[in-house]
């Protein structure tokens, strides 16, 4: 739709990792043909060729790290992770934390990674899944939906809802809320009654009683977001269904243009329901189990899943940002940008270099590594794709994958070897003062 054209434009081996040299680290990337989309390398990598620069230099790159299987496993830093974030920000080289989880306010979330990780952060270098969707409120062609009503959900409502309204969207209903309405919704017991909190609806559901011109007071909903992965998947679908087949969004009601064959796409979603957005599309992440575990694009394919089987396989339309969308890497470069010229104007320099090099850090093939590869900066930024081994990516089980836009640039042992890499190849390794 218009509106969103518009503005949506393993295994883990190595806890004990190897101490390679950036050098030799690139050799063996060039080695195996890995280096595909970065530029060549500095032609040497002798101090002589080296540029020293220093904390008050002004670098032309900057960082986009992931976090789950880069930088933390769940709760836990991975190794490396640490030293790799105080070294860039001691040294003043931006970067941005770019990720597909969610489901916490920004702030909640970056002082839970600032006290983990040990460096100073903030929601000015921070995206989660679901940060764009704050462009919503005012943007799009109906002028935003500050002032719908739209239905949130993911893994816990109350605190969907408290995102969704400090984004600035004002009426938003949980399906909890629904359900406190009206438990009929959902015939069995669920996780929600065990979710705290519910909000009286705006207006009441529509009933089956009413006739159409009395339908306008009752509960429309004009869009519906997944902001991380939920966790009551069977009410969730009875819910978003239940809306996807609705005339315009009002719950309760049911189209007369489903299945009409003489209509386009046989009356599906033709009929004013509301949009459907996704946060991310992650099919498996990196949690602390030793084998991938299931994210929210696993949700996504079992709404897409029933919604084929109910309409007999018609497409269900969705839209779908975080990791590799565009739209995500888009609102990432701008963040930086931004977060970028802070950084650089505090030291002084308030006129930097333009960035030159964004180096994309990440363990997903499907969202890191193809986003960065598919991003077209509108400033001419070069994004570099550096695949880790310590996430969903598994060097034996995986390497089949790694074709097309899921080529990486290089791979590397763990974040700290990306780091270095990077720094090596902007001749900037005579800063790192680690191992
Ligand atoms: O739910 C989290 C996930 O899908 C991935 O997070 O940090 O690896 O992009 P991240
Ligand atoms: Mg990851």
């Amino acid at each position: 739709m218009a509106m969103n054209r518009a503005i949506w434009g393993a295994r883990r081996g190595l806890l004990a990792p190897r101490r390679s040299s950036p050098a030799a680290v690139y050799r063996r990337a060039a080695a195996a043909n890995y280096s595909t989309s970065s530029p060549s390398p500095p032609s040497s990598s002798s101090p002589a060729s080296q540029r020293v620069p220093s904390k008050t230099s002004a670098p032309a790159f900057a960082f986009a790290f992931d976090i789950d299987g880069v930088l933390l496993h769940v709760a836990e830093p991975i190794p490396g992770a640490k030293e790799s974030l105080r070294f860039l920000h001691d040294n003043n080289i931006p970067f941005i934390l770019l990720t597909n989880g969610g489901g916490k306010r920004e702030a909640d979330r970056v002082g839970f990674l600032a006290e983990r990780l040990g460096v100073p952060l903030s929601t000015d270098n921070f995206v989660q899944s679901h940060t764009p969707f704050r462009q919503l409120v005012d943007g799009g062609e109906d002028g935003g939906l500050r002032d719908k009503t739209i239905l949130v959900t993911g893994s816990d409502y109350e605190r969907c809802r408290a995102i969704a309204r400090e984004y600035g969207f004002r009426n938003v209903v949980t399906p909890a809320d629904l359900l406190a309405a009206e438990p009929t919704l959902f015939p069995f017991r669920s996780l929600a009654e065990l979710q705290q909190g519910a909000t009286p609806l705006p207006k009441p559901l529509y009933d089956g009683s009413k006739s159409s011109l009395e339908l306008e007071s009752s509960l429309k909903i004009d869009a519906m977001f997944v902001f991380d992965d939920p966790r009551d998947w069977a009410v969730d679908i009875q819910i978003i269904m239940d809306l996807l087949l609705s005339h315009r969004g009002y719950l309760g009601t049911l189209s007369p243009k489903n299945g009409d064959a003489s209509l386009p796409g046989c009356g599906w979603q033709q009929d004013g329901q509301p949009p459907l957005y996704f946060s991310n599309g992650d099919l498996v992440w990196a949690a602390k189990y030793h084998l991938p575990r299931f994210g929210q694009g696993a949700f996504q394919a079992a709404v897409a899943g029933v919604w084929d089987r109910y309409t007999g396989g018609h497409p269900l339309r969705r839209t779908v940002i975080g990791k590799p969308a565009g739209e995500t890497y888009r609102f990432a470069e701008r963040v930086l940008t931004s977060h970028r010229h802070e950084t650089l104007r505090r030291m002084g320099l308030h006129e930097p270099p333009a960035l030159r090099s964004v180096y994309m850090v990440g363990d997903n093939p499907e969202s890191d590594i193809a986003g960065a590869n598919g991003h077209v900066s509108e400033a001419g930024t070069q994004w570099v794709s550096v695949l880790v081994k310590t996430g969903v990516w598994n060097e034996e089980r995986d390497r089949g994958v790694l074709v097309g836009r899921k080529k990486p640039g290089v791979i590397v042992d763990d974040v700290r070897e990306a780091v270095k890499w990077a720094l090596w190849r902007e001749r900037w390794e005579g800063l790192w003062k680690g191992e």
